[in-house]
């Protein structure tokens, strides 16, 4: 029997493994961290995070071949197949601060799998890394290696958060990168028969190391670049009358282009993009490539505008000033079908509205009231390490409070602002909210998700992403 142990899991770890274990019965795959809590979390009802269709799978094999422990040391040195999928934050302090990816969780990983080992390992590195990381990994493993034989295979995981299950059970492609041995061949091909159980063989694309460490930041700069392009042209179509959803969809229908990816919104968030295009950043830098490198900060850039011109928005529209004024905001986490707040335009945005002084009552359905305390409370790039290792929430902020549905959210509000597309956002009573507001009542809309035009009717001021301006907005003095 081959097992498998990955160290790390989160988002990618647990929902990867339970497939790997729901879709080969015969491959016992145990599950590590160093964080108990999320350990208990993984062992029990409530599974640490939510994506939908993990619980099932979970179900179908926890307790079977799928197994959750603390015990790192003992499954690292039981295992054939070590995955690596650790987090990868970007760097807070020292060289390379703000911008290169801290291994130190990694490293530490590398030195725990060299010092446990017994027996010979193929070590898979699936959290995304610098490239030429493996050749770091591989440093520290043969440099203690008591004669044991270690290869680094690089597969990045390529899933999205609220569509994990369904993009890891059909994935676009799998990618493996390996050594060009003999043994590095080998390794490839174990790995490869794993996912052969059902991914279709052209499917699973094998690479040398570097190509896929790269191809997974490149592809993460490729698709955040697709959604500042059209949240540039968001900003344009403002200022002209063009509608950016039919200029998307006019654009998108050009089959060299394509539909995908191309949905305005008040910016990306998640905890990949940026961190990814910073790490691309620093190794552009490191090689000498400004104009690369420049070429991709502009990405994040425009990430950001896009996120102060909708607090520029929101405040110029309100005869510029929210000071004392009472602002719901519907949406936290950084899409829908996640609870995950990690770099979610949310936080900037309401930062934003804090720092001009706004009373904001906040919903979202899958966001409890601690993690965006605490989100809120926290220093940009601290946000992806370790639970146990971040700061408590500080005590609730005067001017934020969480409340449990969007009518509470409203009620009494001077302004109502989208900032995640949930479904149930597209479905409120919005005269029941009218009803409830101070007048002018506004909405807005960071994810397009309302019908502007009823609203419009019932008597809301409304500002939608990269549409046609309110003559209310039209009126207001420009904004940055
Ligand atoms: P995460 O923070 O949810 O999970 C990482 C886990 O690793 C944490 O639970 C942490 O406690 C644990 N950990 C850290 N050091 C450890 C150690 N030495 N031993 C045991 N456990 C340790 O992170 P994530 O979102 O799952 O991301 C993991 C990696 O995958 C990152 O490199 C990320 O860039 C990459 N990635 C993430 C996504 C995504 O959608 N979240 C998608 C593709 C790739
Ligand atoms: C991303 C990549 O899609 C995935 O392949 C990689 O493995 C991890 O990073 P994720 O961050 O989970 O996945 O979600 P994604 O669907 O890519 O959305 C990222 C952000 O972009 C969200 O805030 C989303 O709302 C935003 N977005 C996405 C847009 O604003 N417009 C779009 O058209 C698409």
């Amino acid at each position: 029997m081959v097992k498998i142990c990955c160290i790390g899991a989160g988002y990618v770890g647990g929902p990867t493994m339970a497939v790997i274990a729901v879709k080969c019965p015969e491959i016992e795959v145990a599950v590590v961290d160093i964080s108990v809590s999320r350990i208990q979390a993984w062992n029990s009802e409530v599974l640490p995070i939510y994506e939908p269709g993990l619980d099932e799978v979970v179900k179908q094999c926890r307790g079977k071949n799928l197994f959750f422990s603390t015990d790192v040391e003992r499954h690292v040195a039981e295992a054939d197949i070590v995955f690596v999928s650790v987090n990868t934050p970007t760097k807070t302090r020292g060289l390379g601060a703000g911008k290169a990816a801290d291994l130190t969780y990694w490293e530490s990983a590398a030195r725990m799998i060299a010092d446990v080992s017994k027996s010979d390992k193929i070590v898979v590195e699936k959290s995304t890394v610098p490239v030429k990381t493996a050749e770091a990994i591989e440093r520290i493993l043969t440099h203690n290696s008591k004669g044991i034989k270690y290869q680094i295979l690089s597969n990045p995981e390529f899933l999205a958060e609220g569509t994990a299950i369904l993009d890891l059970f059909n994935p676009d492609r799998v990618l493996i990168g390996g050594r060009e041995t003999s043994d590095g061949q080998k390794a490839v091909e174990a790995l490869k028969s794993v996912y052969a159980h059902w991914v279709p063989e052209d499917k699973i694309l094998c690479t040398n190391l570097w190509s896929a460490e790269l191809s997974k930041l490149a592809a993460n700069a490729f698709l955040a670049q697709r959604i500042s392009s059209v949240n540039a042209m968001s900003a344009l179509c403002e200022a002209t009358g063009a509608d950016v959803a039919q200029v998307a969809h006019a654009v998108g229908t050009d089959s060299r282009i394509g539909p995908k990816f191309l949905t305005a919104s008040v910016g990306f968030g998640g905890s990949c993009f940026q961190k990814d295009i910073l790490n691309l950043v620093y190794i552009c830098e490191c090689n000498g490539l400004v104009e690369v490198a420049g070429y991709w900060k502009q990405v994040i850039k425009v990430n950001d505008y896009q996120k102060s011109r909708f607090v520029n928005r929101v405040v110029s529209s309100m005869f510029n000033t929210v000071a004392g004024k009472k602002v719901a905001i519907l949406g936290f986490a950084f899409k829908k079908d996640t609870g995950d707040t990690r770099e979610t335009a949310a936080i900037d945005v309401c930062k934003g509205l804090i720092g001009d002084k706004a009373h904001l009552r906040i919903y979202d359905p899958q966001v409890s009231e601690e993690q965006i305390q605490r989100d809120l409370a926290m220093d940009k790039f601290e946000w992806d390490h370790p639970a146990h290792l971040q700061p408590a929430a500080a005590g609730a902020d005067k001017q934020v409070s969480v409340v449990g549905d969007a009518y509470e959210a409203a009620k009494g509000a001077h302004a109502v602002c989208v900032l995640t597309e949930w479904g149930e956002f597209k479905g409120l009573d919005y005269r029941r909210i009218y009803e409830g507001m101070q007048k002018p009542a506004f909405v807005f809309d960071g994810r397009n998700v309302v019908d502007v035009e009823k609203l419009r009717e019932i008597g809301f001021i409304v500002y939608s992403i990269g549409k046609p301006l309110d003559p209310w907005l039209k009126d207001m003095p420009a904004v940055a």
